[in-house]
């Protein structure tokens, strides 16, 4: 499947255009598309979506002036905005993307009250597929069915080598990411990059496998919060059958400088009238599209279960994190004071030496262990310096007892008892 790009084509008109034309909406609107559902055409529905679904979980979309992502990259410096997930780029430079990654990071949103569309025609038996442009992986989180679910590019889930194509785990990208570093391949020390597709990098295999099926069979199609300006994505609303209905319900209109384009104001004049808007927040539209069919109880129902469900397992997950974090900062205070022992236990050394050579001072005085010591060296022709070592190491090991009893007299009567052990 072809590699994502940014289009700006023109319309032409319809080939197969006549002058008998079919109306399959009783107009453009979405009380004629619940309609439909209402009496029974649409059971194969397809819905297609894009960053305008999340907005209101929190995501920025790219393209919308001001308050999009592609506005807001200056601070990466990049030669234009969607740099940030060109793969060209990203193999020279994958500091912007990383930095980005760590705000896009799934786990800090919620699904919104569209995304429970989903899972709410799933369990009517209306579904065909959900076709998302989305990488947040919201959809997941309404529990819809992944089998229902085409992440056209890709998500977060996993991680790859770009280099040797290893699977990563995806904890070890997930910390990186969250610590502002850039993770790399365990087995090639290639780039690791979560698997997005990017500007330049073929579609997921189940894209190309799927949609060639699917939007055959698609008997409505609903295509919500995308500007429809990447392909091959935006070129699916043209791969529904001619007399397909297709409803778009996003802050503007999109999708009709295309062949085959949506055509809600009629500009091209095709065979049948099948094409329908509601302008306007997508939670807005569906929740419409919901009360016209009867279903808006139990989609709030659901998106508010959901919500209770996404606030436990945060708290779960949040309870986790700091009992990790609890750990980790036990297992650094732990490392600290062994480090600490063994640098006292350095630090002790001169100390045990200045006192064992006090010791030998003394003895010296004394005339005790010097005296054997001067006898056992002048015993032998060549002094080993292992019997210094020995002797020394006795005294050590007697001060050391000494020592660690916190007691100096021990020590005394110990070397006193090591000479008179001695054999002479
Ligand atoms: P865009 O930012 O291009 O379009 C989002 C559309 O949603 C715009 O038309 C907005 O007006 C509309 N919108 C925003 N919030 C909305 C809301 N609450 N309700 C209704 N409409 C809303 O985002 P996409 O079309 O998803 O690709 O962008 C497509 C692809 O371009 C992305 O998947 C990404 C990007 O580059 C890659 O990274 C490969």
């Amino acid at each position: 499947m072809a590699a994502p790009r940014v289009v700006n084509a023109r319309a032409t008109r319809s080939k197969g255009e006549s002058a008998t034309r079919t109306r399959i909406l009783k107009d453009g609107t979405i009380e004629s598309v619940a309609e439909l559902i209402n009496n029974g055409s649409a059971k194969n529905i397809i819905v297609m979506s894009g960053a305008g679904i999340s907005t209101a979980a929190g995501i920025k979309d790219f393209r919308s002036p001001g308050t999009g992502l592609y506005d807001d990259l200056e601070r990466f410096n990049l030669p234009y905005p969607e740099a940030v997930f060109d793969i060209s780029f990203f193999k020279d430079n994958p500091d912007p993307f990383y930095r980005l990654a760590k705000e896009l990071l799934p786990g800090r949103y919620r699904p919104t009250f569209t995304h429970y569309l989903l899972p709410l025609l799933a369990k009517k038996d209306l579904l065909l597929r959900s076709y998302t442009q989305n990488i947040d992986m919201l959809e997941r989180l309404t529990g819809l069915d992944e089998d229902l679910l085409v992440e056209a590019h890709g998500s977060f889930a996993t991680s790859e080598c770009i280099q040797c194509n290893e699977l990563c785990d995806n904890s070890y990208v997930r910390k990186h990411i969250l610590k502002g570093e850039i993770p790399h391949c365990m087995e090639c020390k290639g780039l690791v990059k979560p698997t997005i597709t990017f500007f330049g990098e073929q579609l997921p295999d189940r894209f190309g496998t799927l949609a060639q099926v699917d939007f055959k069979k698609c008997d409505l199609l609903i295509v919500l919060g995308t500007s429809l300006q990447v392909e091959p994505f935006n070129r699916l609303i043209t791969r529904v059958p001619a007399s397909c209905p297709r409803l778009l319900i996003n802050r503007e209109k999109a999708g009709e400088d295309m062949h085959l384009g949506f055509d809600f104001d009629d500009k091209w004049k095709y065979p049948v009238l099948r094409d329908a808007v509601f302008l306007g927040n997508c939670d807005e539209g569906v929740r419409q599209l919901a009360k016209l069919c009867g279903w808006e109880g139990e989609l709030q129902a659901m998106f508010e279960a959901g919500n209770i469900e996404m606030a436990l397992a945060e708290e779960l997950e949040a309870l986790t994190l700091a009992k990790e974090a609890e750990e980790e900062q036990k297992e650094i205070e732990e490392r600290a004071k062994a480090e600490q022992e063994s640098d006292k236990g350095e630090k002790e050394k001169p100390h045990v030496k200045e006192h064992t050579e006090n010791v030998l001072k003394d003895t010296h005085e004394n005339h005790q262990v010097p005296k054997n010591l001067e006898e056992s060296k002048s015993n032998t022709k060549k002094p080993s310096s292992s019997d210094d070592v020995d002797a020394i190491s006795d005294l050590l090991q007697a001060t050391e007892i000494s020592s660690s009893k916190k007691d100096s007299a021990p020590a005394k009567d110990t070397t006193k008892a090591g000479k008179d052990d001695k054999p002479s």
